[in-house]
Parts: structure tokens; C-alpha cells; sequence
């Protein structure tokens, strides 16, 4: 195993559930540190952009819509497996079919608004951290 970095949505839903701290005790109680964090209400084209591989979808206008609603918190999380880890610790991407104790079980809400969002790969992991994050910004620890 490896340390990696990888990035991280705390979105709208979650948000309004004062819930920030929650979920980063999740990520922090399970071994993964936070290497970067900004709050912002992203703009419509960054988020077509940060979702331009679902473009296609039905729910695209759905998605961005929901993403752009209310502001987020942008993170990168630094750890030993990171990536999986994260995927791991935010459950399946319907709430309804997430293992108890994750975060989507907890504060998701449906298939749109489940609590946050994680990088699927490493290849997914550098594009999203450098659209959001410029290399310095991220203290590795
Ligand atoms: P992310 O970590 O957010 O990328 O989730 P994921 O990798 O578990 O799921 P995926 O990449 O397949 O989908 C990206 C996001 O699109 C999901 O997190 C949902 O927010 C949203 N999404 C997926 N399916 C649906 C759907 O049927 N309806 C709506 N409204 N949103 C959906
Ligand atoms: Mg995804």
C-alpha cells in the first residue's frame, strides 16, 4: 500500500445538516487526514466540467443543478490507500443500499443527494484535485 491523495465533496444536502464535522470524524477517525479544505459555492461551469463524464446521463441538469444549489467543502484527503479507503468510509452511491456506519447511510438522503462525493481512481484523483486545488494548497502531512 501506498500514501495517496485524494479529493472530496461534503455536498449541499449534507451541508445544510450541519454536518461537516461529522463526516471529517469519519474520515479522521479512520486514518485519513485532511490535506486541503476550501468552502465555496461552485460556479455551473466548473461543475459541468467536474461532471463532464456523465454529461449523457438524464440527470446531468439534475446534478449540476443540486451541486451548484448551496456551497460545499472541497478536500483532499491524504492517507494509506486513500482512494479505496474513501470509497469505503462514503458507502455505496444510493443511500438506500449503503452499509450502516458509512456517510451516504448517514446523511445521504437519495440517489442524488448522498452527502459527498470521492474519487473513483487515481487517474480520477489528479484531475479533480488539480480543477479545484493548485499544488501548493495541499499540505501533505
Ligand atoms: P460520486 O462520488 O459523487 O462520483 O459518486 P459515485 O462515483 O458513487 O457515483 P457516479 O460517479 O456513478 O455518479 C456521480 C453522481 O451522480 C452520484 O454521486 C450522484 O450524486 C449522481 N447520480 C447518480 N445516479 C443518479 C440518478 O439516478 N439521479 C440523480 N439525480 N443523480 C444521480
Ligand atoms: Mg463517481
Amino acid at each position: 500500500m501506498a500514501v495517496e491523495t485524494t479529493f472530496s465533496i461534503i455536498k449541499p444536502n449534507a451541508m445544510k445538516k450541519n454536518a461537516i464535522g461529522a463526516i471529517i470524524n469519519k474520515f479522521e477517525s479512520n486514518g485519513l487526514k485532511i490535506a486541503a479544505a476550501k468552502l465555496v459555492q461552485l460556479e455551473r461551469s466548473k461543475a459541468e466540467e467536474f461532471y463532464a463524464e456523465h454529461k449523457e446521463r438524464p440527470f446531468f441538469g439534475e446534478l449540476v443543478d443540486f451541486m451548484t444549489s448551496a456551497p460545499v467543502m472541497l478536500m483532499a484527503l491524504e492517507g494509506e490507500n486513500a482512494i479505496a479507503k474513501n470509497r469505503e468510509i462514503m458507502g455505496a452511491t444510493n443511500p438506500a443500499e449503503a452499509a450502516e456506519g458509512t456517510i451516504r447511510k448517514e446523511f445521504g438522503d437519495n440517489v442524488g443527494e448522498n452527502a459527498v462525493h470521492g474519487s473513483d481512481s487515481a487517474a480520477s484523483a489528479e484531475r479533480e484535485l488539480a480543477l479545484f486545488f493548485e499544488k501548493r494548497e495541499i499540505c501533505n502531512h
